[in-house]
């Protein structure tokens, strides 16, 4: 068990360099498993959830290597095998291997995925597609089996844009017969980035990044390489730091036409902040305006960035409206804040935050990872001590978070309890 001890109050400046999508990188590695032979990704971030999908690699017989940020994986000698609970459940992205396998192995056992705390997290669509793809789905207790003669492509329309779904359902129909096209698929940067990665290994995909993705199925794909995109919630997440308690806190390494509903909002509070072709700077300022934000499907305002944002809503001369609508049980770090001196007052999904407040330091518990991450930049803003209890989930998704922080200045620490 980790805490995390922040001294708040502490001026940041200097650049925090942003790393490789934690969504992203958690599909790529087990899109690897779809080439025979070795594939390299770059720009992997060194989180938690990589940790666990090397374990799931490494139980199939692929070999990895690791090399600071760069992932080599050789599949030559995979071996399906049953991926039991305490490795799937350990993330969510687990469920990728699901797709993977399917589509070059046409047999999957493997348990519920893991995953934040946030909702109920049904993988019906998933199941629904795989099952239109023709794979024949039994659940024993809590362990999923998949199997398929063959798959047969098809036209598939998701209820709702999931980003999951697009992606394990684009993952097992690369080894289809014939061409699937995917309607009302997710629109995310990150499915670009994983449908880039599978036509690098020889996969034939057009419309990744719209609502209408196709993919023709091919008998064989090979290894391939293949860069991360940048970390578009990390990033977020240090601008919104930087609005809170930055000094000219520049935010490197970043594509800005991904963060623009951020930043969008970020001008409509009049936060103080410049923008260039591949960084933010930014820095507090007084008096920021009240506004209202709804979470929505890319390229509307992210859920990740959500409850970050709320604790700089908090800092607002004014009432705020945060709703989220992806996820039903976003609010778990509210109490938290309240505690730290917010005036957050939640109805089901949506938050009414009045500001601004004062924060003060508190000893506070991390629910969810993003949850966890709007606890580090509350801490950070808050006078006196903070320490966060349960910080595992933060250190799923931001790598190497006290180094970046402790660089630009922060007071913050984990210690082992
Ligand atoms: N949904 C269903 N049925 C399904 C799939 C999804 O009802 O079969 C619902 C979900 O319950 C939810 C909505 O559809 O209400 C969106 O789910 P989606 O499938 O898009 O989410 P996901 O793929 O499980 C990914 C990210 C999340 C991020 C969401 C939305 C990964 C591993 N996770 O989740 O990231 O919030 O997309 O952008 O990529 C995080 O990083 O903190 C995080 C939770």
């Amino acid at each position: 068990m980790k805490k995390m001890i922040i001294t708040g109050e502490n001026k940041l400046s200097g650049t925090i360099p942003i790393g490789g999508a934690k969504n992203s990188a958690v599909a790529l590695l087990p899109a690897a498993i779809l080439g025979r032979g070795i594939s390299t990704i770059k720009n992997v971030p060194e989180i938690s959830d990589r940790d666990a999908l090397i374990s799931i690699l490494e139980l199939l017989n692929c070999q990895v290597t690791v090399h600071k940020d760069e992932l080599t994986i050789d599949t030559t000698n995979l071996k399906n095998t049953l991926i039991p609970s305490n490795l799937s459940n350990r993330l969510r992205a687990s469920y990728y291997f699901m797709g993977a396998l399917l589509g070059r192995e046409k047999y999957v056992e493997i348990y519920i995925p893991g995953g934040c705390n946030i909702g109920s997290r049904p993988i019906d669509m998933h199941i629904a597609g795989f099952k239109a793809l023709g794979a024949d789905i039994t659940t024993d207790g809590d362990k999923y089996i998949l199997k398929a003669d063959k798959l047969v492509g098809t036209d598939i329309y998701l209820r709702f844009q999931s980003v999951g779904a697009t992606i394990n359902l684009m993952l097992a129909a690369t080894y289809a017969e014939g061409t699937t096209t995917i309607h009302n698929a997710a629109e995310e940067a990150e499915i670009v980035n994983i449908a880039e990665f599978l036509n690098a290994m020889g996969a034939k995909i057009t419309g990744a990044g719209t609502r209408e993705i196709t993919i023709t199925g091919v008998n064989e794909l090979h290894g391939a390489e293949i860069s991360v995109l940048p970390d578009r919630i990390e990033a977020g997440t240090y601008i919104i730091l930087g609005a809170l308690i930055g000094d000219n806190l520049c935010i490197k390494n970043i594509i800005p036409k991904h963060l623009e509903a951020l930043t969008d909002k970020l001008k409509e509070m009049q936060a103080n902040f410049t923008i260039s072709s591949d960084s933010i700077t930014i820095s507090a300022t007084k008096n920021l305006k009240p506004c209202n934000i709804k979470t929505l499907v890319y390229p509307g305002f992210p859920t990740d960035i959500g409850q970050p944002m709320s604790v700089l809503l908090t800092q607002c001369a004014g009432t705020s409206i945060f709703e989220e609508t992806i996820w039903e049980n976003r609010m778990g770090h509210v109490p938290s804040l309240n505690k730290m001196g917010a005036h957050i007052t939640v109805n089901g999904m949506t938050a009414l935050i009045t500001g601004p407040t004062k924060l003060i330091g508190q000893n506070v518990v991390a629910t969810d990872l993003r949850g966890g991450a709007a606890l580090v930049l509350a801490g950070l803003t808050a006078e006196g001590t903070t320490v966060i209890s349960d910080v595992e989930h933060i250190l799923r998704g931001y790598e190497n978070i006290v180094t970046k922080l402790t660089n630009v200045g922060a007071k913050i620490e984990i210690v082992e309890i």
